[in-house]
């Protein structure tokens, strides 16, 4: 295998490369970096041959205008500058000398040095031999060391910029969203100047989500060239695509929103997420393939895991929670075949409703008069794994806590303060709030026997103060996030057995940051199952089924008030982490003794749905049905989720061709004992004979023969 990490020190060319694409850098010799090339695969003399074509030169321009991967604000470009600062004495423009290159099969780190002042950037790259998804990360250090030097002021710092090359159009697919209606897919064309996508609450959001991709505007869900890149971070970030006139187009992605800065004083330094890449040439499906393969295999902390079918007691009860409540839910839920049972919000101090107890995380005592051991207990009699909700980043102004700690919350002494659901946002950048944080929480999971946390976060920043801070006061909003990162990494060290879930008003945390120290993720509040096509749909573009928690809940809907049959909603949910969240205590023997059944027949398909390859089929927007179809890592077996919501009269159902298949085998439906070819399955497709009436759904399971 060749080195992923090539140097050709002659032409100062890196060629960075994974199984079928390869990352080429290049330093000028005014020592710019440039992003040379992105896409299939180079050999080192290859990728040389790229100098022969020099940059067009223009009246007005600089020629590397929108052509660098390390973009420092100065000179003559004028576009979106990934790196910018201000000296003590005002200065703006960023001069580099690159000073130093260290290397490693799969790691390259490259180093500038401003030429003037004490500054150094390096630039890290991380490759992955099997995925081809290419890491990148800043590190900005003061090197100064007297006081005199003064502090530098970091206004930008994006992780990376990734060039994209010439393409004859420009299509951007991303996904926007609100509460109840996240992960929207879009694809519009790419206009001229700057797209930014971002999140400036403190937390990824709803409203956008840290990823986008690329193509020229003619690759399908399975054909043509796509350029996708995302950010490893779960507070404010920004994605800026820029398409300049002269058709260069970049993406550069970081963390941070204008106008918050960082101040680093001298010696200090500033550390950047990373930010990912990935070039592919299957379509849109080839793209989700590739970063749910980097996702599983290393992004998530473990791996090979296959994710319980969890039941959540949210949607049955919201805040009133009992021990004897609790346990009439388990038992239904373990007779369904239930794994993990999660007692939702309510449990703790005075949280009998949204306005009160949050940040008391003892035991509600007339609740809870023997702790929460008892129930504990009898959900592990069951069988079944115990979870707990925590939305340990926030408190309600009634609190024990706020009484002691009313300094605690972001705040700005001469300012009204926002109490969005009643809450306000603990500052976690503070070291004695992190630090009660991880005491508290440690000593909830030693002192019960949690297996599970669903970790919620309900509300974004306002009136971001800390007034008595020591330094910067706006380093928390970064700092924020490193403390989460810090107190879940620990949790986990001490409890190796926990697993965590990321929720934030459904799914407003959902990145790959937190993806690298969760288990899985709370897709959306809305349940509904007909929404959640649509929801799902565009989760998968970046994130795998075995993070995306999806609950069946009852019908009608509470949020939506639609009915839908049983069937249809566990068809809907199968497609990531089956759970169950509706009201067991109201569900009739036989809708019971059919989800038990259908729990039974995901276990039975799970590896394939959670650790499997994934084709969407068809999607929600192509017309009446969707499909996904999820293949195992060895090819043996498949499962197929087909959901149509209306027939019209005297259509038939279309075909729905496979994905992957090996054309000479046979395939036999474990069902039915139905026996397919391959090659039929590939061109013609799969029989539906799904039930006449609207909302009809199905789930296949074929086993390969041979
Ligand atoms: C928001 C979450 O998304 C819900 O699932 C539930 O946990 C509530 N918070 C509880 O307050």
């Amino acid at each position: 295998m060749p080195p992923h990490i090539a140097h050709d020190p002659d032409h100062r060319l890196w060629v960075l490369s994974g199984p079928t694409s390869s990352y080429v850098l290049h330093l000028d010799d005014e020592d710019r970096l440039r992003g040379l090339h992105w896409g299939r695969r180079l050999t080192p003399e290859q990728a040389a041959s790229l100098l022969e074509r020099p940059l067009p030169r223009r009246q007005f321009e600089d020629p590397t205008d929108g052509a660098l991967a390390l973009d420092a604000a100065g000179g003559m470009r004028y576009g979106h500058a990934a790196v910018q600062v201000r000296f003590a004495d005002g200065v703006r423009d960023l001069e580099l000398n690159w000073t130093a290159e260290s290397r490693t099969d799969d790691t390259l780190v490259l180093t500038f040095a401003d030429r003037h002042y004490p500054l150094t950037v390096e630039a890290h790259f991380k490759v992955y031999a099997d995925t081809g998804v290419l890491e990148r990360h800043l590190v900005l250090r003061h090197t100064g060391t007297e006081a005199a030097d003064g502090p530098v002021t970091v206004v930008r710092a994006d992780s990376a910029t990734w060039t994209v090359p010439r393409l004859n159009g420009y299509r951007l697919s991303q996904v926007h969203g609100q509460w109840g209606a996240e992960t929207q897919l879009s694809r519009t064309e790419l206009p001229y100047g700057e797209t930014v996508l971002s999140s400036r609450r403190g937390t990824t959001s709803h409203h956008a989500n840290p990823w986008v991709m690329l193509d020229d505007g003619t690759a399908t869900e399975e054909h043509g060239r796509v350029h996708s890149c995302a950010l490893a971070w779960s507070g404010s970030w920004q994605l800026t695509v820029q398409r300049l006139p002269t058709e260069r187009v970049t993406v550069s992605a970081g963390f941070g929103h204008a106008p918050i800065t960082w101040q680093l004083p001298p010696g200090a330094e500033l550390r950047t997420p990373v930010s990912a890449a990935a070039y592919t040439e299957g379509g849109f499906g080839g793209a989700s393939r590739a970063w749910h393969r980097y996702l599983l295999d290393h992004v998530l902390p473990h791996p090979g895991e296959l994710r319980p079918v969890l039941y959540n007691s949210w949607e049955a009860t919201e805040f009133d929670v009992s021990v004897e409540g609790q346990s009439a839910l388990a038992e239904r839920a373990a007779g369904l075949g239930v794994e993990l049972f999660v007692m939702d919000d309510g449990w703790f101090g005075s949280r009998t409703h949204d306005a009160a107890g949050l940040g008391d995380w003892t035991p509600n005592a007339e609740r809870f008069p023997d702790g929460l051991g008892p129930l504990i207990d009898r959900v592990h009699e069951l069988g079944m794994r115990f979870g707990l909700w925590v939305e340990p980043e926030m408190v309600n102004p009634d609190s024990d806590l706020y009484r002691a700690h009313p300094d605690w919350v972001l705040h700005h002494p001469t300012r009204r303060r926002t109490e969005h659901r009643n809450q306000l946002v603990l500052n976690l950048a503070r070291p004695d709030v992190a630090a009660w944080m991880y005491d508290r929480l440690d000593e909830l999971l030693t002192k019960n026997d949690i297996d599970f946390l669903k970790w919620d976060f309900n509300r974004p920043f306002t009136e971001a103060g800390w007034p008595d801070a020591e330094s910067d006061p706006e380093a928390l909003w970064t700092e924020h996030v490193h403390n989460l990162y810090a107190v879940i990494d620990r949790l986990r060290t001490a409890h190796p057995h926990l697993r965590i879930e990321s929720c934030s008003s459904g799914g407003a945390r959902l990145d790959p940051g937190i993806l690298a120290r969760t288990d899985q993720v709370w897709t959306s509040d809305n349940t509904d199952a007909l929404d959640r096509l649509d929801i799902q749909h565009g989760f998968s573009q970046l994130y795998p089924a075995r993070v995306m928690g999806a609950w069946v809940t009852d019908s009608p809907n509470p949020y939506t008030g639609r009915s839908l049959p049983l069937d249809f909603r566990f068809h809907v949910a199968m497609a990531g982490v089956l759970a169950i969240g509706g009201d067991l205590a109201r569900w009739s023997a036989a809708e019971l003794a059919r989800a038990a059944e259908l729990v039974a027949a995901y276990k039975r398909v799970r590896p394939l749905v959670q650790h499997g390859r994934q084709y969407r089929l068809s999607s929600p927007g192509d017309g009446e049905l969707s499909a996904v179809q999820y293949l195992a890592p060895d090819g043996t077996e498949a499962a197929v989720l087909v959901t149509r919501r209306a027939r019209r009269f005297g259509h038939a159902d279309p075909a729905l061709p496979l994905r992957a298949l090996a054309p000479d085998a046979r395939y036999r439906d474990a069902d039915t004992g139905a026996l397919h070819h391959g090659a039929v399955l590939l061109s013609h497709g799969l029989p539906l004979r799904l039930a006449p009436q609207d909302n009809a759904s199905a789930l296949f399971h074929l086993v390969r023969e041979d």
